[in-house]
């Protein structure tokens, strides 16, 4: 089994029963800070070890190479902050304990705080982003963010039990029990189309299994929502994938929409959820035009194989081809764009709109006839 990044998969969850009410009884003394969203998926991903090797909120010690040169402070590769904000007036001092809360007011976990620290925020989203632009949402989401940043490792209350949305210490037994040696895991936020299958098979052709692991964090407005989108993934794997090659599962993670850098993200997960391969298709967590359609596959070459541990799969722009008959790329098909099936993100959600199914050399059927029938729900509109 891949070892996870940094070497030790971490556990910040609490695990015994008089451990959970020992929290509960000591955070009635401590002060409070409430979570947004975003920081609440990334508490959880902490707790169970898919952000190995991190134990907590970033200190400055880390977020500040991460955000200059994509290293933790020991070095190890590491290209996205995890931080916690605060208002300035909120901020709590170094070395006290604070009790972290979710919108509704329900202990999540505490926190030791190392450091409490200033940043610059327009310095993040240029390094990170590539952009300080705020109709990026990545940025928008930086900017909304409090102004002073906690750092320091948390200990976390165990989350509702969700059999879909496995830890990496339970994907790592499945695969064990499974037999899986070689596993390729695929991000997505979006409902899997004809060319996201066509590019997991094609991986799938050469190792034992696929993670498909949509991510089912926080994500923008117009992102179609997960719920939706398990609908999809579930009629998918049980007309075109055989069962025993493939594990669904997700992951609580919220998108960044920061393309190269997000990419790198996205398969560290993967590999501390025991994955050791992981696709990386045409503009990887990529949105509008802020970067290049294969910028997310270069940044790989700024790491070596050792120390990110897992291989990246780089996949062309897929497509249906008329004249081939059948899904390919411009590695695969020497014809004119005419005879492509492509269709916009705008192109599919208008056809969707209007009740129309898209093409089957775009989507299945099953999953379009999912699609159109969410657009006219209220909620999922
Ligand atoms: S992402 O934000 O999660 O990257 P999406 O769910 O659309 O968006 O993509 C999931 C993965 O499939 C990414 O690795 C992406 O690069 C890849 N991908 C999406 N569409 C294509 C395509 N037509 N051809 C090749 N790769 C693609």
């Amino acid at each position: 089994m891949i070892a996870p990044h940094g070497g030790e998969l971490i556990n910040r969850t609490i695990e015994s029963r008089d451990g959970e009410r020992e929290l509960h009884e000591e955070a009635k003394g401590l002060r409070g800070l409430t979570l947004s969203a975003r920081e609440l998926n990334d508490l959880v991903l902490i707790a169970n070890g898919a952000l190995s090797p991190l134990t907590g909120f970033m200190t400055r010690k880390d977020y500040d190479p991460v955000v200059t040169s994509m290293r933790l402070g020991n070095g190890l590769a590491w290209s996205i902050p995890v931080v916690l904000g605060v208002n300035r007036e909120e901020a709590p001092t170094a070395g006290s304990r604070v009790a972290l809360y979710d919108g509704d007011g329900q202990l999540r976990g505490v926190l030791d705080v190392e450091d409490v620290f200033e940043y610059d925020k327009k310095r993040e989203a240029l390094n990170v982003y590539g952009t300080d632009e705020e109709k990026h949402p990545g940025v928008a989401a930086l900017y909304a963010r409090k102004d002073v940043l906690v750092g320091g490792p948390v200990w976390v209350l165990p989350s509702e039990h969700d059999p879909i949305n496995l830890s990496p210490a339970q994907t790592r037994a499945e695969f064990e029990r499974r037999g899986w040696k070689t596993i390729v895991g695929f991000q997505t936020r979006n409902p899997v189309h004809r060319a996201h299958e066509y590019i997991q098979k094609c991986a799938l052709e050469t190792v034992d299994g696929l993670l498909l692991h949509p991510l089912v964090g926080e994500t923008k407005s117009d992102d179609i929502p997960a719920d939706v989108r398990m609908r999809c993934y579930r009629a998918l794997l049980d007309n075109y994938y055989p069962a025993d090659r493939v594990l669904l599962s997700t992951l609580q993670a919220a998108m960044r929409y920061a393309g190269p850098r997000e990419a790198i993200f996205h398969a560290i997960m993967r590999k501390n959820h025991g994955c050791t391969h992981f696709i990386v298709g045409r503009d990887h967590a990529g949105v509008g035009s802020y970067y290049g359609t294969y910028d997310a596959q270069k940044m790989f070459d700024q790491f070596s194989t050792e120390e990110l541990g897992i291989t990246p799969l780089r996949f062309e722009n897929s497509f249906y081809c008329r004249r081939c008959q059948g899904m390919a790329s411009k590695k695969t098909c020497s014809h004119d764009p005419e005879s492509h099936v492509t269709l916009s993100g705008t192109q599919v959600r208008a056809m969707l709109r209007e009740g129309q199914l898209p093409p089957p050399e775009f989507s299945r059927p099953e999953v379009a006839q999912i699609l159109i029938e969410a657009s006219r729900e209220p909620a999922s509109a």
